[in-house]
C-alpha cells in the first residue's frame, strides 16, 4: 500500500495506474475505521482494480459546538487495517493541501440537502460537498463508495456530482450492523456499555415503524427506553430515517420501507 500525503504525488500515482489500465475506486473516510468501512472497501473492490482510501477529519463539516476536537484519530492502526484489506493507495491530505485558498465553497445544493440532518446541522452538508468535491478533484476516481448509513449524505453527493458534471459513478453500500442490529459508526466509540444496549434498540424500533407507520409512537418509545432527545424520525426516499441522542452521542440510522 502506498501512503501519499500530497495532491501532486497522488496525481502522478493515479496517472501511472490509469496508464496501466486500472479503474480507480475511491472510499473517502474520516478514519477511526471499523468493519463498516472495510465493507465499503469490499464494495469498491467489486467495481474497480485500484482502491484509494482517504483519511481526513474534515473541519468544515463540523459546527463549532460539535466533536471535531474529540473525533477519534488513530492513523497508525487505520493504516494497518487498510494494508490488510488490500488497499492500493492511502491518501492522507493536509488541511493546507485540500484548502489552499481558504474554505469557501460555491457549490449549489439541491433538494437532498433540505430538512433532516440539515435542520439540525445547518452547515454540515456545505462542509461535506466542500471536502468531497476537493477530494474528487484530487483522486479523479471512476467510482466512489459511500455508506447508506449516511443516506442523506449519499443523496447530497449524488446531486453534487451531477451538478458539477463529474464523470464519477456514486455507489451506495449497505449499512453494516453488529449482531444486534446496531449500525457501525466511529461515534459508537463514545458510548458506554449501557448506552450500547439502548442504541441497539434504534434499529428494532425503525423496523417496527415499517409495519405501523406510526412515527409518533416510535419517538415516544425511543424516549421511554432511554434516548435523551430525538432530532427526527421521518420518511423519505422510501426509507425511515432517524437521528437520536444518547447522552453526548448522536446516532443516525435508516431502513428501507418494505
Ligand atoms: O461520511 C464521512 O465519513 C464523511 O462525511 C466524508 C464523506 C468522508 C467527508 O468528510
Amino acid at each position: 500500500m502506498k501512503i501519499i500525503h500530497t495532491i501532486n504525488e497522488l496525481s502522478s500515482e493515479i496517472s501511472l495506474r490509469r496508464n496501466k489500465g486500472d479503474k480507480i475506486g475511491f472510499v473517502p473516510t474520516m478514519g477511526a475505521l471499523h468493519d463498516g468501512h472495510l465493507s465499503l472497501i469490499e464494495c469498491a473492490r467489486d467495481h474497480s482494480s485500484c482502491i484509494v482510501v482517504s483519511i481526513f477529519v474534515n473541519p468544515t463539516q463540523f459546527a463549532p459546538n460539535e466533536d471535531f476536537g474529540s473525533y477519534p484519530r488513530m492513523q497508525e492502526s487505520d493504516a494497518a487495517k487498510l494494508k490488510l484489506a488490500g488497499v492500493d493507495i492511502l491518501f492522507l491530505p493536509t488541511e493546507d493541501d485540500l484548502y489552499p485558498d481558504g474554505k469557501d465553497c460555491n457549490i449549489k445544493m439541491g433538494d437532498a440537502a433540505k430538512g433532516l440532518e440539515a435542520t439540525f446541522r445547518p452547515t454540515h452538508f456545505d462542509g461535506v460537498v466542500n471536502v468531497v468535491s476537493r477530494l474528487f478533484n484530487a483522486v479523479k476516481p471512476d467510482i466512489a463508495i459511500f455508506g447508506e448509513k449516511d443516506f442523506q449524505q449519499l443523496q447530497v453527493i449524488k446531486e453534487m456530482t451531477a451538478f458539477l458534471q463529474m464523470p464519477i459513478t456514486i455507489i451506495g453500500a449497505p449499512i453494516y450492523r453488529d449482531n444486534h442490529g446496531l449500525a457501525l459508526s466511529s461515534r459508537n466509540a463514545y458510548l458506554s456499555d449501557s448506552e450500547i444496549e439502548i442504541a441497539r434498540s434504534l434499529n428494532k424500533i425503525l423496523r417496527q415503524v415499517c409495519q405501523t407507520r406510526n412515527l409518533k409512537a416510535a419517538k415516544d418509545e425511543l424516549l421511554s427506553i432511554g434516548f435523551d432527545k430525538i432530532d427526527y424520525i421521518e420518511m423519505r426516499w422510501n426509507r425511515i430515517l432517524a437521528a437520536a441522542w444518547l447522552g453526548k452521542t448522536r446516532l443516525i440510522d435508516n431502513i428501507t420501507i418494505k
